[in-house]
């Protein structure tokens, strides 16, 4: 028996007591062996209540992301498949970088529990503290060409939408482009992708996917705090990260088996459902210069459609979207 098995049994039936009998028989052990399973979960931040003639019951799960946890809820084929869960690092990004040198496969993962030099688009660093959010880098090798994966940042948000407005159907998300998660106008999620290429070739991309899943006011720095929002500070709930990775990473897959199937364009109307950039007046602050307009949605490569304000056309690829009104 491993302690996955016991932790299986006790989380199937959640709140109510499960006698040391009964769970020798069904993982057919000892009842010292459960006792010695019971420990070693105890020890992971489990606890475990143990009533003599009642039996055991699970009152508290570790805040701490763990494998046992994790793993039966993957529901994936490749991505999460192999997974590298870290206490702390500087960036995950780094740490998958290293791995994609050595040429793991597409799909391979790192999580961590908190990051130093956590980092986000435009040279900004990302508040990242131990056992709050979701701090993970996705690998992935698609066969196609560098100017088109701004298509993936997009394909990323519609997956993180998606997967969060399933674990929290109640909050209203929106996508800001090109691939920010807002509620209420407040960002809850970030994504980063690097690439790494030779000529136009892409070697591979790494998704840097962060989610403010449990962080309190206190956790962000003041000037954030009228720009950024948690998970739980918009919900009121604490949530299972686990579960919510593993939505992730479904969700991510799906789409990207999409992508390679039929193109961008599913992904650019699911994008544009979502987003909360179309239809209003924008400035977007390009490497280029302020552009102001209304954008009217995406076109093929994934760049962002604008009608200028003397009724002209623009397409604008990379941008800060700043305030509208
Ligand atoms: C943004 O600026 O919106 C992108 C933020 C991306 C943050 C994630 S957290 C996991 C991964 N590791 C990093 O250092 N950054 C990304």
């Amino acid at each position: 028996m491993s302690k996955a098995n016991l932790l299986s049994l006790l989380e199937e039936r959640e709140g109510q007591y499960v006698s040391g009998e009964e769970i020798s028989r069904a993982l057919n052990v000892s009842r010292t062996a459960v006792w010695k399973q019971v420990r070693k979960l105890e020890a992971d931040g489990y606890r475990i209540e143990a009533v003599p003639r009642l039996g055991y019951r699970l009152t508290a799960k570790p805040s701490r992301l763990t494998l046992q946890e994790l793993l039966p809820k993957l529901q994936t084929t490749s991505f999460g498949r192999r997974l590298t869960l870290l206490d702390v690092t500087d960036s995950t990004q780094n740490e998958l970088r290293k791995l994609a040198e050595q040429g793991v496969a597409e799909g391979t993962l790192v999580i961590a529990e908190q990051q130093t030099s956590g980092r986000g688009r435009m040279g900004r660093s990302w508040v990242s503290p131990f056992g709050k959010g979701i701090w993970m880098s996705l690998l992935l090798r698609p066969p196609v060409s560098l100017p088109l994966t701004p298509q993936l940042t997009l394909l990323a948000a519609v997956a993180l939408s998606r997967a969060i407005s399933q674990q929290l159907p109640e909050l209203d998300i929106g996508i800001k482009w090109p691939n920010d998660l807002l509620v209420g106008g407040k960002k809850i999620s970030g994504i980063l992708l690097e690439s790494a290429a030779e000529d136009e070739r892409l070697n591979y991309v790494v998704v840097g996917l962060g989610i403010s899943a449990n962080l309190e006011a206190g956790d962000y720095p003041e000037e954030l705090l009228d720009k950024a929002i948690s998970l739980k500070m918009a919900s009121g709930e604490s949530v299972d990260r686990s579960a919510l990775i593993a939505s992730v990473l479904e969700q991510f897959e799906q789409l990207y088996k999409l992508y390679l199937e039929q193109g961008f364009a599913p992904i650019r109307t699911l994008w544009e459902a979502r987003s909360v950039t179309l239809g209003k007046r924008t400035e977007l602050y390009t490497p280029q210069g302020k552009v102001v307009g209304v954008p009217l949605g995406l076109d093929e490569m994934g760049g962002l459609r604008v009608e200028l304000e003397d009724g002209s056309l623009r397409t604008v690829y990379s941008a800060e979207v700043g305030a509208s009104g």
